[in-house]
């Protein structure tokens, strides 16, 4: 496989070594066994996944084989699908999330989601910050709330971008604003994991590099999930990374790894371009 670990993309994933020897606790979560069905078509069979703070971790693999699926099955947002259905046991920090008192607004709130297409509240960019925090009760008085929409907005790269006009709609902001402030929506609510689908396939060049850094400065922070059909951006973002196959998992490992060295040959066709 001389081919494949000289490659730019294995030179990439190389990079995530430097993080390779960070210590890891517990896993942030855990997924054993989890199926998902939509009716009776089953869309992920038996995957087992540990997600931690200290590393992004990317999923891979090609259009339908079921990484949105499994994404949203981590903050149950298949429970919004009428037909879907989900095995098998996921846990935050050792809780069953799909035990019967489990608060789903709370969860949601705790393992915050971003969409492919960037979808701001139709309101000021204050309120798309604040809205959460008010809800949720971390904050009534007026001087928390600012203090919160600062903080977050500062932590998604936006501050400086946005700070004179945050009466302005969110929806006045160009494509990769509204995706920073989306990710600063969502952090807002104070998160222990971020899921993101696609993150960046609406956005320019110049727009992705910036959500692609701030990720590597939420990292260690957040647990993050970045599912991404771009394998560049996988080697460059992520230290762990499961590549989906038909609704299997049929690899998951260190990033350099999977694209220097990967154990199975679908895991090797998909990276080398063969299929997908
Ligand atoms: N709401 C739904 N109802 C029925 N089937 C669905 C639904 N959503 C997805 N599926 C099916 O489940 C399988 C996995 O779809 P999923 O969207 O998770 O794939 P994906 O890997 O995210 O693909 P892409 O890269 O194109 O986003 C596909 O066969 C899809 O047709
Ligand atoms: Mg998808």
């Amino acid at each position: 496989m001389a081919d494949i670990a000289d490659s730019p993309l294995a030179n990439q994933a190389n990079k995530s070594l430097e993080h390779e020897n960070v210590e890891t606790g517990e896993p942030k979560m855990r997924a054993r066994d989890v199926d998902v069905y939509y009716g009776q078509k089953k869309a992920i069979d038996s995957v087992d996944i540990d997600v931690y703070t200290e590393f992004v971790t990317a999923f891979i693999g090609p259009s339908g084989c079921g990484k949105s699926t499994f994404l949203r099955a981590l903050n149950r947002m298949n429970d919004t699908i009428p037909s879907a259905r989900v095995t098998g046991k996921i846990e935050l920090d050792g809780e069953d999330i799909y035990a019967s008192g489990m608060d789903v607004v709370q969860l949601r709130a705790r393992v915050g989601m971003v969409f492919q297409k960037p979808n701001p509240f139709p309101k000021s960019i204050y309120d798309n910050i604040a809205y959460g925090p008010k809800i949720h009760g971390l904050a009534d008085a007026k001087p928390d709330l600012d203090n919160i929409v600062e903080k977050s907005l500062r932590r998604a790269g936006l501050w400086d971008e946005v700070k004179d006009r945050l009466s302005d709609s969110g929806t006045a902001l160009s494509g990769g604003q509204q995706q920073r402030l989306c990710i600063a929506r969502a952090i807002a609510v104070d998160p222990e994991v971020i899921l993101m689908d696609e993150p960046c396939s609406a956005l320019d060049p110049i727009a992705t590099a910036k959500i692609e850094e701030l990720i590597d400065e939420l990292r260690g922070r957040y647990g993050i999930v970045i599912v991404t059909h771009s394998m560049q951006q996988a080697a460059r973002v992520s230290q762990r990374t499961a590549f989906f196959h038909l609704g299997n998992l049929v690899e998951y490992g260190h990033t350099s790894d999977i694209f220097t060295n990967p154990a199975e040959q679908r895991t090797q066709d998909y990276i080398t371009g063969r299929y997908g």
